[in-house]
């Protein structure tokens, strides 16, 4: 009797399993969530690129790092990076930028213009490359020297330029690019009107012509396709083996967990 009664109720059971599951089946990790609270989850302070690293192993950039650490706008650049939502875009010339310009260049600025023109290199707000396509429609766009600092940016054929009042750099290689960072490498120093009235004080010898017409040419014809290639493999290469914090995604997938286990712990003490 007793073990008909049970064959009964296990029939029961294994009959009414199946609707209770399809009933709790967008909600059955309750339980589980009970056993998740004791886990050492660490607390996801953000971590953040230090810029001063980031710019002294990759380029060389030595000669624009020595602007930013002198002006102080070193500190400025890395707290728009630490503590804004926007972020920062930052163009970045090498060494070999500041090298074509007349040693004289910069002997008579202030102080004050010194900063400008670092301020001047970068945008208080995160780019990736794929963003400038719209960007270039918003020209002429505010740097973080403000006011009428503004650079044009444009977008030929792929290959994005910067330009100011007596340069147009094409940016040739993307450094670091992990939201809320960009670091975007250039072959030209920026160079705003507000600070060089006068012609392009570029240095006599390197003649900087080759590298407009070389831009515009795959436009007509076709011989050279596998260069726009070869220089984007370049640019991932260098951005993929750049991107160690991308950990800050993860920091905003444990926010999202954690906020659920709340909610979980909610729901079961109601
Ligand atoms: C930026 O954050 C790093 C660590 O995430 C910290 O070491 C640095 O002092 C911060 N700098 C500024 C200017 O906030
Ligand atoms: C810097 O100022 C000095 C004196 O005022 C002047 O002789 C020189 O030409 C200036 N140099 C540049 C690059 O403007
Ligand atoms: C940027 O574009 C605007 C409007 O198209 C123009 O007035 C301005 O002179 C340009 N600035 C530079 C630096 O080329």
């Amino acid at each position: 009797m007793e073990f008909r009664a049970a064959i009964f109720m296990a029939i029961l059971l294994c009959s009414s399993i199946p609707s209770s599951f399809a009933q709790n089946h967008k909600s059955p990790p309750a339980p589980a969530t009970v056993s998740l609270p004791p886990s050492p989850a660490p607390a996801p302070s953000p971590r953040h690129v230090d810029l001063g690293d980031l710019l002294s192993v990759a380029g060389p950039f030595h000669t624009f790092l020595d602007y930013l650490e002198k002006t102080d706008v070193l500190k400025t650049f890395q707290n728009q990076a630490n503590n804004t939502k926007e972020g920062i875009t930052l163009f970045v010339p090498k060494d070999s930028a500041f090298a074509s310009l007349k040693k004289t260049t910069f002997a008579n600025l202030t102080s004050d213009q010194l900063k400008s023109l670092a301020l001047y290199h970068a945008l208080p707000k995160y780019y990736s490359l794929a963003e400038f396509n719209k960007l270039s429609t918003l020209n002429p766009v505010a740097t973080l020297a403000g006011g009428d600092y503004t650079l044009n940016l444009t977008d030929d054929m792929g290959t994005v330029h910067v330009k100011s009042m007596w340069s147009n750099p094409k940016i040739s290689s993307s450094v670091y690019s992990t939201r809320p960072v960009a670091v975007y490498e250039v072959d030209r120093v920026l160079l705003p009107m507000q600070i060089f009235k006068s012609d392009p004080p570029l240095a006599p010898a390197p003649a900087p012509a080759p590298e407009s017409s070389h831009g515009k040419k795959p436009a007509a014809d076709s011989p050279l396709p596998g260069k726009s290639t070869s220089a984007d493999a370049k640019a991932d290469k260098k951005s993929s083996s750049a991107t160690p914090a991308s950990g800050i995604v993860g920091g905003g997938y444990f926010v999202l967990a954690a906020s659920a286990l709340a909610a979980g712990l909610l729901m079961m003490m109601m």
